[in-house]
């Protein structure tokens, strides 16, 4: 990884991974929720979060909405703007996997490169890409935030499965059929794959 800045030198934690984790009783990861917009990615992340939660793990959630208007507030939907999005929340999580933490990521993330780049930040097993399967007519339909009638009538550009698109996981680490199960067996389908894991018990 090349850096603008020189001189730096990386400093070594003198408290690892290993030992939070020993300490947390649990592994960390990095559940990547990636989807069309209101395909229910937040609604399970944070629902998988709860979850995590009473069993009394270290979880964090990461949601696009809410990271815009902060961290990533500079940034727009442009193709570059998308990619400089999910290249901070793909370092981020990396420190959050550091410290030890399940951090769940709710982000459109539409471009297949941009997920493999954040991907490969860490080590194959320390991520998890989940697709939340609902497609383009459900979603258009519940349009819960108004954003595909507003795409449509052409009032916001870029808008992802409209007038930008959306790549497709082609080998999810799990698919969640969002589209037409209920939240409560799209969470199940989440804590199995995590005990199968054997990042948590
Ligand atoms: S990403 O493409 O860079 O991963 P991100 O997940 O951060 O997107 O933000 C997507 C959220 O922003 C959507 O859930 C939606 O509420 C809102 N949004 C506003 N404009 C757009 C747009 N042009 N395309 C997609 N989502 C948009």
């Amino acid at each position: 990884m090349t850096t603008n800045a020189s001189n730096i030198v990386w400093h070594q934690a003198s408290v690892n991974r290993e030992s939070l984790e020993q300490m947390r009783n649990h592994k960390s990861a990095i559940l990547w929720f990636t989807g069309l917009s209101g395909s229910g990615k937040s609604t399970l992340a944070n629902a998988v979060n709860a979850a995590l939660f009473k069993k009394g793990l270290s979880t964090y959630v990461l949601d696009g909405d809410n990271i815009r208007h902060g961290l990533c507030k500079d940034l727009g939907f442009s193709d570059s703007d998308r990619e400089e999005n999910i290249r901070r929340i793909g370092e981020v999580s990396k420190l959050f996997l550091d410290a030890g933490i399940i951090v769940l990521t709710a982000f459109v993330s539409p471009f297949s490169s941009d997920r493999e780049k954040a991907r490969c930040l860490v080590k194959k097993n320390d991520f998890l890409e989940i697709y939340c399967a609902a497609n383009l007519d459900v979603c258009e339909k519940r349009d819960i935030k108004g954003l595909y009638a507003k795409a449509r009538a052409g009032e916001i550009k870029d808008f992802t499965g409209i007038s930008s698109p959306y790549e497709e996981p082609e080998n999810p680490d799990l698919k969640v059929d969002t589209g037409s199960k209920d939240l409560d067996e799209c969470v199940e389908d989440v804590i199995n794959k995590l005990i199968e894991l054997k990042i948590i018990q």
